[in-house]
This record gives C-alpha cells, structure tokens and sequence, in this order.
C-alpha cells in the first residue's frame, strides 16, 4: 500500500496567513530553514489508482493539483479520490470537502457524532447534497468501550481500516466540545491485507489510552500527533489561554510527551517508523537546525511533509 501525506500542518497550515511567530516570519523571510506546509490530510491506496482521503483539509485543491497520483484522468471529469475518511469534526480536517462538490456522489465515512455535527452545527453534509451529495457509511463504535468495526477499504484494493476511538477534542464549535462523547476523535489502523503491514494514524491524540497505544505497537509506521512541542506553547507566544491538554493533543517534551511514548514502545519486535504530522507553525520542530529537531533526530522520530510518501 501507498500513503501520501498531502498536508503535515496543523489548523492555519505554514505559515499561518496573519501569524509572525519565529517560524512563520522566518520562513517568509527567508532566514529559516523550513519548507511550507498544507493542512492535515493524507490519502491510501492499496492499488495506486484509487486513493482513500483521510481528512478533507481547507488546502484539498492546492494538494490535488501537487499529487499527480489523485489524476488519473481516466474520463473527461475523474478523480483519483474514491472516498473520504474523517478522524474529527474539526475545521482543518473537513472544510475541503466543500471542494469537492463538483465531483461525483461522495462516500463519506465518519462517525455519528462527528456526522451530526456535520449536519448541525457546520452543516456541511447538507450544503453538500444541493451540488454532489454525500453517502454516509457509519464508524461504529463496538458497545460503550473504545473498540471500533474494522472494515474493508471502499474500492481502494486490499486494505482493512480499524477506527480508534481515542481522547482528543471535539471541536470549539461542536455540541460535543464540553460534553466529549467516544468517536468524537479517532485514529486508525490502516492495513495492508496482502503484506500485513500496517501504519497507525492518529493525528489529533491527546491521551494515551490503552487502545491506542495497542495499536501504536502493533503499527510498523506510526504518523501521530506533531503539534505542538509544549504543552504551554500558544501560551508563551502570547497566542492563546488554551494549553496542549485543552485542545486535545499530547506535546513532544516532558514527562509523558511522544518522545517518551514512541521511546516506550521499544523497536525490538520491529524497525517501526515513528512519524510526527499536524504540525503547528509554532513549533520549533518546523526549523530544520532547531535543538528541538536534533532532539527528534537522536530519538528516531522523523517530521511528516507535504508530498512524503509511505510504501509498506
Ligand atoms: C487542532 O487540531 O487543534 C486544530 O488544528 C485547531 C484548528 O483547526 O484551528
Ligand atoms: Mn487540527
Ligand atoms: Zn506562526
């Protein structure tokens, strides 16, 4: 199978279009060593024709038109994208599918309450159904635990998609933001059914629970939560009260953070890829000769960008 990060930035992207943190005004300037990145989305196939898009992002088109593997142009209007799959509700991950509204019928999997919110509060799935319309297949949740329905990918070859419930956010806007409910945030374990192999996406992941970090050992490459380096991050830049915790994403550093959960994992059962993706423009992982990078390096763990492409 094939996967394509189409977009490694977090909500704003990078640079963010009214931001001049260190990052952003270093990357417009020139000074930084720091390459662009689109919004949180990524697309697999197991046939290389036929892709899965996994979250819609406000830059769809921009990452279309930079993939030339979504185009197969087999008719005079066509796409490479046979599905979407969405992991939240939350504005960087489902606004893109407005894009899409000039293409065919659009089977759309999410789960219930992230497709209520889609027919409630950000009414997408209704604007939808005046141009291309949406066919809604369920993420079921198994009983009132994390556990999900694995399922065969929709027409994409031989891929089984396990959902994750896992501990995020629900968006600022849902009904669900003070009130979370399971399967407001999921992850999911996409497998290769032919070669076994697997990777674990989960790119809003703000605990880790014992699902997730089953299935993150059981993954051969992980592409988890990057956004922020600290847990006080928008804090300190002046940007915000809301800590890491409060919107729903594990940081990098300290006791607890990914470093220490990918090292936890240990890499005896396998050589297992660790891959940071929905970066923040506010994290100093985004500068190629940050400490914080260094850090990474020493550690394992790699940085996703836009066009980095995935065979297992
Ligand atoms: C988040 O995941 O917290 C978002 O990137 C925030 C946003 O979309 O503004
Ligand atoms: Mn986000
Ligand atoms: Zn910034």
């Amino acid at each position: 199978m094939k996967i394509i990060v189409l977009g490694s930035a977090a909500g704003g992207g990078f640079p963010q279009w009214n931001c001049n943190c260190r990052n952003c005004a270093g990357l417009r300037a020139g000074t930084l060593a720091a390459t662009p990145r689109t919004q949180s989305s990524i697309a697999v196939s197991g046939n290389g024709t036929d892709w899965l898009l996994i979250n819609a992002s406000p830059d769809i088109l921009a990452q279309v038109r930079a993939t030339a593997a979504l185009q197969p142009a087999r008719a005079s209007r066509d796409s490479g994208i046979a599905a979407v799959m969405l992991m939240d509700a939350q504005v960087d991950h489902v606004t893109g599918l407005l894009m899409l509204r000039e293409g065919r019928r659009l089977p759309l999997y999410c789960t219930t309450s992230v497709w209520n919110d889609l027919n409630t509060s950000l009414p997408l799935a209704r604007v939808l159904s005046h141009y291309c319309g949406v066919d809604w297949h369920e993420l079921q949740l198994i009983g009132d635990g994390p556990g999900m329905r694995a399922m065969q990918a929709p027409g994409i070859g031989d891929i089984r998609l396990t959902p994750v419930a896992l501990s995020s956010k629900a968006p600022p806007y849902s009904r669900h933001r003070m009130y979370p409910c399971a399967g407001d945030n999921i992850g999911v374990l996409i497998e290769d059914i032919g070669s076994g192999k697997s990777v674990f996406y989960a790119p809003g992941l703000g605990m880790i629970e014992p699902q997730v970090e089953a299935a993150m050992r059981h993954a051969d490459c992980l592409l988890v939560d990057g956004t922020f380096w600290s847990a006080d991050e928008m804090i300190v830049a002046g940007f915000s009260k809301k800590s890491a915790a409060d919107m729903g994403h594990l940081p990098q550093s300290g006791e607890g953070g990914m470093i220490a959960t990918l090292d936890g994992l240990g890499t005896r059962e396998k050589a297992r890829r660790k891959i940071l993706i929905h970066i923040n423009n506010t994290n100093p992982i985004l500068d190629d000769d940050s400490p914080e990078r260094a850090q990474l390096a020493r550690h394992g763990i790699e940085v996703a960008f836009d066009g980095m492409e995935i065979d297992l």
